[in-house]
């Protein structure tokens, strides 16, 4: 989906419940604590860019600093949601265009979990640019994709890779992958990359 679709896709989810099982996230949340839990800390400057519901957040807070978290979507009724879940602990910016707000160079961490899985492809590459722009040298993006289906998921809304062509996009743009993890329980892989 492009960025209008995709806003208007997420925005007609009213609901804070029917937008959480939209991501589907209580089997992962583990695996995510603990992932992160070893690769974050309170000095890093963080995006969380496609925030949703701030669930994300939520697995990050205890060793992380709130002050240095920044949540950015392009949905209104998900910053709405992200808002309230979160209680105020954090700044969050509305996205209004494919460019980035922010200044080059400017995130230590960027994490952008299941988004990329709802992108089309120009959507995609134009996002992987701004993610290059505004990671800092030495910075670390986290990047969830999906290349392959799961049998029986409902992946109408999904845009699968195919295999390998989403990390030759991120090599191209001068990435460097660190590692490539598969989130059990749903068919996303986790990329990690080094600019
Ligand atoms: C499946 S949800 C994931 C939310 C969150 N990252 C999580 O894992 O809980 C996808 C989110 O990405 C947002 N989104 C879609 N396209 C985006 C874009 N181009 N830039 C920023 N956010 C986007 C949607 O509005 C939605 O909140």
């Amino acid at each position: 989906m492009s960025i209008e679709e995709n806003r208007q896709y997420w925005n007609s989810l009213t609901a804070y419940n029917e937008a959480l099982s939209k991501m589907g996230f209580s089997a992962r949340e583990p695996e995510l604590t603990k992932f992160f839990s070893t690769r974050l800390n309170p000095n890093q400057r963080i995006l969380d860019l496609g925030v949703g519901v701030g669930v994300v957040y939520k697995l990050l807070k205890n060793f992380i600093s709130p002050t240095k978290y920044l949540g950015a979507d392009i949905s209104e009724t998900m910053l709405k949601h992200c808002k309230e879940n979160t209680n105020d602990e954090i700044l969050l910016v509305l996205l209004t265009s494919s460019c980035l707000p922010f200044l080059e160079n400017y995130f230590d961490v960027i994490i952008c979990y299941s988004v990329f899985t709802h992108l089309d492809s120009p959507t995609g590459d134009s996002l992987l640019g701004e993610i290059q722009r505004v990671l800092k040298i030495g910075g670390k993006a986290y990047i969830s994709i999906i290349e392959k289906e799961a049998s029986g998921g409902d992946y109408k809304t999904f845009f699968i890779h195919k295999t390998g062509e989403f990390q030759k996009s991120l090599e191209t743009r001068g990435f460097k992958i660190m590692s490539q993890t598969k989130i059990s329980g749903e068919p996303q892989t986790l990329i990690e990359v080094e600019k």
